[in-house]
């Protein structure tokens, strides 16, 4: 049973898009939904973990004994997960987070004037970047969305971000990842890739959080 398998281990993770104000009354965003992260959070509950998740604006419930920070921007969403990763053994970064977010905060709504408009964005923090970076790191887990040559893709962005395991939907095909109930998974660590078959985002994220108890066990654990 994998029941327990996750006991007196906490588990960060992160969900969902992030919003990006544009004015006070708009914003830029992308389609997540949120629903793999917010799977993987109740898959890593069930096992025995600590489950802290840190969500982005998403319509979704949250899993039982899963504790709940809600955020709007990338900004927001580092600052949370700050707070608490000290006591983190393991970090998940399943968000969509912005890459951009708008340079210059306008603190009034904007005028429809011209008949064009201009606006200058600036680089988000990379939160999981910023968590394989610490001194002393948790196990980190990423997520890949790429659309072709996904494993190379994939395998650079392990490599680049310094991170244990990185997951790949390949949002080509149709039907899976985003917004969708169902995903398929190319699970990838420095040594072995290995394929987790199209299944509903509930059966993915405990088959993936097994795969992150052995990789976990065998490189972070004595
Ligand atoms: O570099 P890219 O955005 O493709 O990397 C995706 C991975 O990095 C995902 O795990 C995502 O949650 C994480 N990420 C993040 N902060 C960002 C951008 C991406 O944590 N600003």
């Amino acid at each position: 049973s994998s029941a327990q398998l996750f006991a007196g281990i906490h588990i960060m993770i992160t969900a969902g898009p992030t919003r990006e104000a544009i004015d006070p009354v708009r914003y830029i965003s992308n389609h997540s939904s949120g629903k793999m992260g917010f799977a993987i959070a109740q898959a890593a509950q069930a096992m025995g973990a600590k489950v802290t998740l840190i969500a982005g604006p998403v319509e979704l419930s949250t899993p039982d004994k899963v504790a709940r920070t809600d955020v709007v921007s990338a900004q927001d969403m580092l600052n949370a997960v700050e707070r608490e990763i000290d006591e983190q053994d393991i970090f998940i970064a399943c968000a969509a987070v912005a890459d951009y977010r708008i340079a210059a905060e306008n603190t009034q709504k904007l005028k429809k004037k011209a008949e064009e408009l201009s606006l200058t964005f600036t680089q988000n923090p990379d939160i999981l970047k910023t968590v394989a970076q610490r001194k002393q790191p948790p196990f980190t887990l990423g997520f890949a969305a790429e659309t072709n040559d996904v494993e190379n893709y994939a395998r650079a962005k392990l490599e680049k971000k310094q991170l244990n395991m990185i997951a790949a939907n390949d949002v080509s095909i149709p039907g899976l990842g985003f917004n969708s109930d169902r995903n398929a998974l190319l699970v990838i660590t420095k040594e072995h890739t290995q394929k987790l078959a199209p299944a509903s985002k509930s059966a993915l994220a405990h088959e993936l959080m097994l795969l992150v108890h052995s990789e976990y066990k065998r490189t972070h654990k004595n």
